[in-house]
């Protein structure tokens, strides 16, 4: 189909994100997907996070990357079999090391809560228990667009300026199109792992306002594709200075990175 067909954004519009996004919550220096690991990536200076979101047995959405609880945690099985009362007793620190033994999991509401209080915005990766795609997405979109809505609030505190909202993405078309279902004017991002048959008109299709690529899929032709499409070219997982600087020399309008040690949000390589 011909590039000049899509249009289902607009770059001309303020794109409102930061460059640099720590991912799963800075989770590499600090336990994945944990408010410790949101807390030392605020501390080194980053302003976004990614995050991965899935539900719980009773609907509640709650941060685990992987189906199953085992690697991150002291709890088996997958994490969708539990009730948030159940996983919230479980530790998610232990794993990664002892100054974080009895960090548990976060809500995602919890999450919010943070980043509003610090100012911080969010790309929430909706992240499917497999099977439960379009109520994941649904959940998901409708949990963020409440707990957005209105001014961030800190007691005591003078409501901060409106916030961007927060970034819903998926490597699942289904999840994103329950998502612009259940909450239209949240933007949305389709990750890609692989360049499949038809992901540019998949990603117009569900109204995304960017790419979310491996970085290695990042070339010219490729980040022409989405910018001539109207769309933003964002990278994960960005470790290395030497691809850091090519995938900025290209023009990729955010990337996401474990190296929150490595790079400074606010350096040189921040514009
Ligand atoms: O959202 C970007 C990145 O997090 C996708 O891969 O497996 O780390 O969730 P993964
Ligand atoms: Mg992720």
């Amino acid at each position: 189909m011909n590039d000049t067909l899509h249009h289902s954004g607009d770059r001309s519009a303020p794109w409102p994100y930061p460059r640099w996004i720590a991912h799963r919550g800075a989770g590499q220096l600090a336990p994945e997907n944990t408010l410790a690991a949101f807390r030392l990536g605020a501390a080194h200076g980053y302003r976004m996070f990614e995050c991965d979101a899935k539900l719980s047995a009773d609907g509640v959405v709650f941060l685990l990357h992987d189906d199953t609880l085992d690697r991150t945690s002291n709890g088996h099985g997958l994490g969708s079999d539990l009730s948030w009362s159940d996983l919230s007793q479980l530790d998610a620190g232990s794993w990664h090391s002892r100054p974080y033994a009895g960090e548990p999991p976060p809500t995602l509401a919890a999450v919010a809560r943070f980043c509003r209080a610090n100012g911080c915005l969010l790309n929430i990766e909706i992240k499917p228990t497999p099977g439960t795609e379009a109520a994941t997405g649904r959940a998901v979109a409708l949990a963020a667009a409440q707990l957005w809505n209105g001014p961030g609030r800190v007691p005591g505190q003078p409501a901060p300026p409106d916030q961007p909202p927060p970034l819903l993405s998926s490597f699942q078309p289904e999840a994103l199109a329950a998502a612009q279902a259940a909450a239209p004017a949240l933007p949305r991002g389709l990750l890609l792992e692989t360049l499949w048959t038809g992901w540019l008109e998949t990603a117009h299709t569900l109204g995304c306002a960017a790419v979310i690529c491996d970085e290695l899929l990042w070339d010219q032709t490729t980040l022409s594709r989405v910018h001539r499409a109207g769309l933003r070219a964002l990278a994960y997982t960005v470790n290395e200075t030497a691809s850091a600087e090519r995938l900025i020399g290209l023009g990729l309008d955010g990337l996401i990175t474990d190296r929150i040690d490595r790079f400074d949000p606010q350096g040189p390589m921040s514009t």
